[in-house]
């Protein structure tokens, strides 16, 4: 069985002394099934989030790294930091880091290996653009960054890693794609990652997405494909996010 995991990707929001504040009503959620809940402040918050957490059932996620281990990279984090900060998680390959930061499936190649040899855990952004949706060509672009960035994986790491089918198009703009058709994509993924390491991908974690909220997140989850959510704008208010966590029963 696959645990479900609600993360929220919290982006360039709240400062340090938000994320505290943000975390204290956080910590008051109780959710009524076994979901994982992962929170991924910016780096400078991290540091604030992981005294806050800490005795919590919150687990910290960071939104990037830097593949080298140390060095020459003005502005860079690495991993080394990440984990001595409790980070447990780290989104890699997200639509903003490819489309603003020149972020390419090279790269997070080079990231994933990296975060998975210092002992955290990948979750591995993909999606496709509006036009190759309407080219028709979804399954192809989100199987090939999948594969891509999960060039020189072990099977013992495989199941360290966590997907996310993020659709770009559906980021922050209130579209979603329907459960179904997230569904589907997601058995694709799936079907990607058995190519590569067989049987044991029935056991990796695939999120959606993309505009997910309290309102839609029961639909979403219902889906037999779907492990949880990956959430922007609904995880900056505690309520919402509460309600994201509890509709994700299954
Ligand atoms: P959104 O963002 O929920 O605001 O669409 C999701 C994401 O970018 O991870």
């Amino acid at each position: 069985m696959r645990r479900p995991m609600i993360a929220g990707n919290w982006k360039m929001n709240k400062t340090p002394a938000e994320t505290v504040a943000l975390i204290q009503e956080l910590k008051k959620i109780h959710p009524r099934t076994n979901v994982e809940i992962v929170v991924c402040p910016m780096t400078v918050s991290l540091f604030a989030a992981s005294a806050q957490i800490k005795g919590s059932e919150l687990h910290l996620g960071a939104q990037n790294v830097h593949f080298e281990d140390k060095g020459a990279f003005t502005g860079e984090a690495n991993c080394a930091s990440l984990k001595e900060l409790g980070v447990e998680y780290v989104i890699l390959g997200h639509s903003e880091r490819r489309q603003y930061f020149a972020e390419t499936d090279e790269t997070v190649n080079k990231k994933v290996l990296k975060v998975l040899e210092n002992g955290m855990k990948p979750i591995i952004c993909v999606g496709e653009s509006l036009e190759q949706k309407q080219t028709g060509i979804t399954n192809e672009v989100v199987c090939l960054q999948t594969k891509a960035a999960l060039c020189g994986v072990s099977t013992a790491q495989i199941t360290d890693c966590v997907i996310a089918y993020e659709p770009v198009w559906a980021i922050g703009t209130g579209m979603t794609a329907t459960a179904a058709d997230a569904n589907r994509t997601i058995a694709a993924i799936r079907g990607a990652i058995k190519d590569m390491f067989g049987y044991v991908a029935e056991n990796v974690r695939i999120l959606y997405g993309g505009s997910m909220n309290d309102k839609n997140a029961n639909e979403l989850m219902s889906q037999p494909e779907i492990d949880g959510g990956l959430i922007g704008g609904a995880s900056l208010v505690a309520e919402k996010f509460d309600k994201v966590v509890n509709y994700s029963d299954r």
